[in-house]
């Protein structure tokens, strides 16, 4: 970002690449789970939820990549090995269901995920208004999409 571009953001830029990484680390978190899903899991309606899991994966990856721009754009770097993502994004354990064909087990993960992400945006969203309109509004964006998946697997545990 260029100097006029760091100015504005009104906000203590150290604290804020801080924060964008655990958001960083958290969406690559949930990229792998998702994308692990997709290959692990069996029984009924596989490739169906193998699809969810994978376009899942492919979106939290995209998530991850908007975050990372805004993170150079402030002058800093996202965390560079996979050892930090998984410290950072203070996420802790994830446990699939014991039974691959279990899909509820995986959607209820992937919904427990979501709400994490829903906080954690939320967060960032309130912190940043007013502040840095650049990183709030990146915060909103992304705050949508894991409201809108929120409801999505809460449907499909409905199903
Ligand atoms: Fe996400």
């Amino acid at each position: 970002m260029g100097q006029k571009g760091r100015e504005i953001a009104k906000i203590d830029h150290k604290w804020l690449v801080k924060e964008l990484s655990t958001a960083y680390a958290f969406e690559w978190v949930v990229h792998y789970y998702a994308n692990i899903a997709a290959s692990i899991l069996s029984g009924h309606r596989t490739t169906v939820y193998s699809e969810i899991f994978k376009k899942a994966a492919e979106g939290e990856l995209g998530h991850a990549n908007r975050i990372a721009k805004r993170i150079s754009e402030l002058g800093g770097e996202p965390p560079l090995s996979m050892a930090e993502i998984e410290k950072i994004a203070g996420f802790g354990k994830v446990e699939f269901p014991k039974k691959r064909s279990d899909t509820s087990g995986y959607l209820r993960v992937f919904l427990k995920m979501e709400q994490h992400a829903i906080a954690l945006y939320n967060d960032l969203a309130t912190k940043t208004h007013g502040k840095d309109l650049v990183t709030h509004e990146l915060a909103e964006d992304l705050l949508s999409e894991e409201v809108a998946e929120e409801e999505e697997y809460e449907n499909m545990l409905k199903e």
